[in-house]
């Protein structure tokens, strides 16, 4: 039986990823990688859409990648690559951004939040084709699943559009995938404001936990993280934020239910939750600490198991991008 082939990809990010891209992707990649053929990257090439530090870009690049191995993402068992050193995916997108429309570009409501952020006029061209970027990284693999957050549901979808335009005016070249949306309770929050999403572009560095923080300090986040003025240990989004926040943590570094944990905090209070907390995510994230400073600290091994992974990556890509070369008429 062959195995449904996934893609998905995290940038590299300054320093180290957080526990949302650790609950929200990571986690998962690892689960779905033992009956799944995945393709998992380091999009780069996507995090130059924002202006980069050359010497700090190559470092979290490096950095990502040994993250990935660290949090169980097998190089023997998923194929593991950098975005930049396959480029088919820049000659993929050229082709394409051909077939998007302008309207239909201007239509993808992340482009209009980071572009504000930016500064309508600084934001760059490369900004604004992000998406279609990213649906060359889907279909040169022949993706079938796009396990993403919420977030990428608009981009999975120009990626379907793309897909299908492309098939039907050239004749049957992409599969056209479907995203595979994480549930809620993957969804992890800023620690100090449980109404945004933990992100690396958080107001305050307490809300945000890191992979690489040192295990004292990323407990001290969690004993500070705010709850409300209750006492009681439930799940309620609306009503109380922070708890529920901390009870998916929990529920997902335990993989116990947020219900059975709410029966086994009846009677106990925040400073029980936030200890339980504490203790599961430094028991799990202490040794992905280790194994990726060990990883870091050996380069030439980590870029060597960088390039079989994108050895294996471009050969499917190459296959895809002659595909698609002919049917235009290249
Ligand atoms: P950030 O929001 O910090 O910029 P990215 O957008 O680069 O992170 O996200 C990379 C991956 O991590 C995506 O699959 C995204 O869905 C996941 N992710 C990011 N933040 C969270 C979060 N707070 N909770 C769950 N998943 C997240
Ligand atoms: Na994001």
């Amino acid at each position: 039986m062959t195995k449904t082939r996934i893609f998905s990809g995290i940038q590299p990010s300054a320093g180290s990823l957080h526990l949302g891209n650790y609950v929200g992707a990571l986690m998962q990649w690892r689960d779905l990688q033992d009956d799944h053929d995945a393709i998992y990257c380091v999009v780069d090439m996507h995090a130059i859409t924002s202006p980069q530090d050359p010497a700090e870009l190559r470092a979290s690049t490096r950095a990502t990648a040994a993250q990935y191995i660290a949090s169980g993402i097998d190089p023997t068992k998923s194929t593991l690559f950098v975005q930049s050193h396959v480029p088919a995916h820049a000659e993929l997108a050229w082709v394409l951004n051909t077939l998007t429309g302008f309207g239909e570009a201007s239509r993808m409501t992340q482009f209009k939040d980071k572009s504000a952020r930016q500064g309508t006029e600084a934001a760059s061209v490369g900004l604004f084709t992000y998406p279609i970027l990213m649906a060359a990284d889907i279909l040169l693999y022949d993706t079938a699943v796009v396990p993403v957050g919420d977030d990428q549901r608009q981009h999975v979808e120009l990626t379907r559009d793309l897909a299908t335009r492309f098939n039907s005016r050239f004749g049957d070249t992409f599969v056209v995938p479907k995203a595979q949306i994480g549930t809620e309770t993957a969804r992890i929050y800023d620690l100090q404001d449980p109404t945004s999403k933990m992100s690396k572009s958080a107001a305050s560095d307490n809300g945000l936990i890191r992979l690489l923080d040192d295990p004292k300090r990323t407990a001290k986040k969690i004993r500070s993280a705010v709850t409300d003025t209750e006492r009681e240990i439930r799940a309620d989004r609306q009503a109380k934020p922070g708890v529920t926040n901390l009870l998916a943590i929990l529920s997902a570094f335990t993989r116990t239910p947020v219900a059975s944990l709410e029966e086994q905090f009846v009677g106990k209070g925040y400073g029980d939750l936030k200890g339980a907390v504490a203790d599961a995510v430094v028991a799990e994230l202490e040794p992905v600490r280790a194994r990726t400073l060990e990883l870091l600290d050996d380069p030439a091994e980590l870029d060597r198991l960088l390039a079989v992974g994108a050895d294996r990556a471009e050969s499917i890509a190459q296959a895809t991008l002659a595909r698609v070369y002919d049917r235009i008429g290249f």
